[in-house]
């Protein structure tokens, strides 16, 4: 799956133009697996015009519950809406808004409760990166956040690397195709149902490395922010994915 996080940009106007630019795109491409993010106030905007396409549409955070909790959307907000995946646990998130595992956690179980597809973030910093403490990490970020919940068949894990998150550096592709591996066994072995989940790469895809990103056996796909802002190149990453996962 290729899912576009358009974080905190957009417009009604600009918009516009993205989507009908995509849609002449993906005539030619007909991909099955792809998910646009936009900001909540965009969101019924991008649903009513890529309504007659294959595409899901969803949230890029949610709150934990509804009422008296000023400036949220909850998850009964996030059903009346129709999405079809929330993203939680962004390194943005987790930094500028201070949000922790145990709060993540509960995201997390809100999601699995309303049935809601959850793609959970997850990632280290350079240092950690350095110092060898990249599995320490996401093991233990996937531990605080899910593991002892139930595991959601249709769970999604996305490995974001918080130093390749728009630097324009990355991991090299067969290092994240082991790192994959790793979070699908962490994952695998405490589900009661021997889940093993989809999981996506995120950090300065472009359509560049898109290619040496999908060759890896273990890469699900890619959660694109900066490279999904301009139609075009959103539509060549996905032409790519199509071409290597979906032949
Ligand atoms: P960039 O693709 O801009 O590096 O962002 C990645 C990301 O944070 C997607 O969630």
């Amino acid at each position: 799956m290729i899912i576009a996080n358009w974080k905190a940009n957009g417009d009604f106007e600009s918009n516009k133009v993205w989507c009908n630019r995509f849609i002449e795109r993906m005539s030619s491409i007909g991909s099955k697996s792809i998910g646009i993010a936009p900001s909540h106030l965009h969101f019924n905007q991008i649903k009513s015009d890529l309504k007659d396409h294959d595409i899901e549409i969803g949230f890029q955070d949610i709150d934990i519950e509804g009422g008296a909790r000023t400036g949220s959307i909850s998850p009964s907000m996030a059903i009346d809406s129709n999405i079809s995946f929330c993203l939680i646990g962004h390194s943005e998130r987790r930094e500028i808004f201070n949000e922790d595992n145990n709060y993540i956690s509960k995201k997390y179980q809100a999601l699995t409760k309303h049935n809601i597809k959850p793609i959970l973030c997850i990632g280290e910093s350079y240092k950690e990166f350095q110092a060898g403490k990249t599995e320490k990490k996401l093991q233990s970020q996937i531990e605080k956040c899910i593991l002892g919940k139930t595991i959601q068949e249709n769970l999604i894990i996305a490995y974001e690397p918080i130093w390749a998150i728009g630097t324009g550096n990355t991991p090299k592709p067969k290092d994240v195709n082991t790192i994959h591996e790793f979070i699908k066994d962490v994952v695998q072995s405490a589900s009661e149902k021997n889940l093993r989940p989809k999981v996506l790469y995120g950090g300065s895809v472009n359509k560049l490395n898109a290619p040496d990103f999908f060759v890896e056996k273990n890469i699900d796909g890619a959660l694109i922010g900066g490279a999904s802002l301009d139609a075009n190149v959103f539509s060549d990453i996905i032409e790519i994915f199509s071409r290597h996962k979906e032949k």
